[in-house]
């Protein structure tokens, strides 16, 4: 499929997206969210592929959603037909494990779908942050909820009340970031994250994923036994014999993701 705003590609097992509007620093418009959308919807059904990838330019992963395409909707509309906010859900909701790879700006809609992504892995040079006070709205694409999650009220309050950037450095230390690497390394360091999870059992990783999301819409006592429903599941996989077989046997595993 050709598509006008990103470029997809396959290597191997993983499947990279790479946002491609880098002169209004890849501003989210209901256009290209539709072909990132459509991309995962074809690496969903292309069981070749095990992991994604998503990334942007050295200046900017996203700077947010298109305020030039937005600014003129009235309430109605925008209520009654959010193009942008029905395609976040194929990224939110995505089944197979997703990589954030993160360069310059990650900011309003961008730190949104970062945060989308299951980890994030950022160059030396990322800056996150949901500016949308500056512009008279807040947050709308789950920052208000996938910020205090991942780093805590305190700084989530900070950066959507006062819009301030934060680098790569406090991203990382208050574990927003899972790695951060110099800006020449990220997307290595990504490819090489999902070549990891890709070589796994295509089943397992699936499940591995849904059982740490589970984490943040359940309560503790519901996500053990969930996690442990899932566990026991395990053992009606031949992956699962095959693991632990070529453990036994000191031997490379030979998963065949049933
Ligand atoms: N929407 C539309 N265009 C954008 C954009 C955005 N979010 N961000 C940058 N651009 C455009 C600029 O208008 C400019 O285009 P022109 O050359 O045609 O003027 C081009 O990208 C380069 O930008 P700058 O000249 O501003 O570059 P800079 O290096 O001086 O500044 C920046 C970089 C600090 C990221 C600045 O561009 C900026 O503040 N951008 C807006 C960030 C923002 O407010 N994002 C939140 C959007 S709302 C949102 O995302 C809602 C939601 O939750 C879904």
């Amino acid at each position: 499929m050709a598509y006008e705003t990103i470029e997809v590609k396959t290597e191997g097992g993983v499947g990279v997206i790479t946002l491609e509007r880098a002169k209004s620093l890849n501003a989210l418009t209901a256009k290209m969210t539709s072909e990132i959308a459509a991309a995962l919807a074809d690496f969903n059904a292309n069981d070749e592929i095990r992991c994604v990838v998503l990334t942007g330019s050295k200046k900017a992963f996203a700077a947010g959603a298109d305020i030039k395409e937005i600014k003129d909707r009235e309430y109605p509309e925008i209520y009654l037909a959010d193009p942008i906010a029905e395609t976040w859900e194929a990224v939110a909701r995505f089944r197979k494990p997703i990589i954030a790879a993160v360069s310059g700006y990650a900011l309003g809609g961008g730190c949104e779908l970062a945060m989308m992504c299951d980890f994030i892995i950022a160059s030396e040079t990322a800056k996150f942050g949901q500016p949308e006070i500056t512009l008279g709205i807040i947050p709308g694409a789950g920052g208000t909820q996938r910020l205090p999650r991942s780093i805590g009220k305190a700084k989530a309050m900070d950066m959507v009340l006062t819009g301030r950037m934060m680098d790569a450095k406090e991203a990382e230390r208050c574990g927003l970031v899972s790695r951060l690497v110099p800006e020449d390394d990220v997307m290595e360091e990504a490819m090489s994250a999902a070549r990891k999870i890709a070589s796994f059992s295509r089943p397992v990783t699936i499940m591995a994923k849904e059982a740490v999301n589970a984490a943040f819409e359940t309560t503790l006592d519901q996500g053990v036994r969930f996690e442990r429903r899932v566990f026991h599941a395990m053992f009606a996989l031949e992956d699962q014999s095959e693991g632990m077989a070529a453990f036994a046997e000191k031997r490379a595993p030979h998963f065949k993701n049933k």
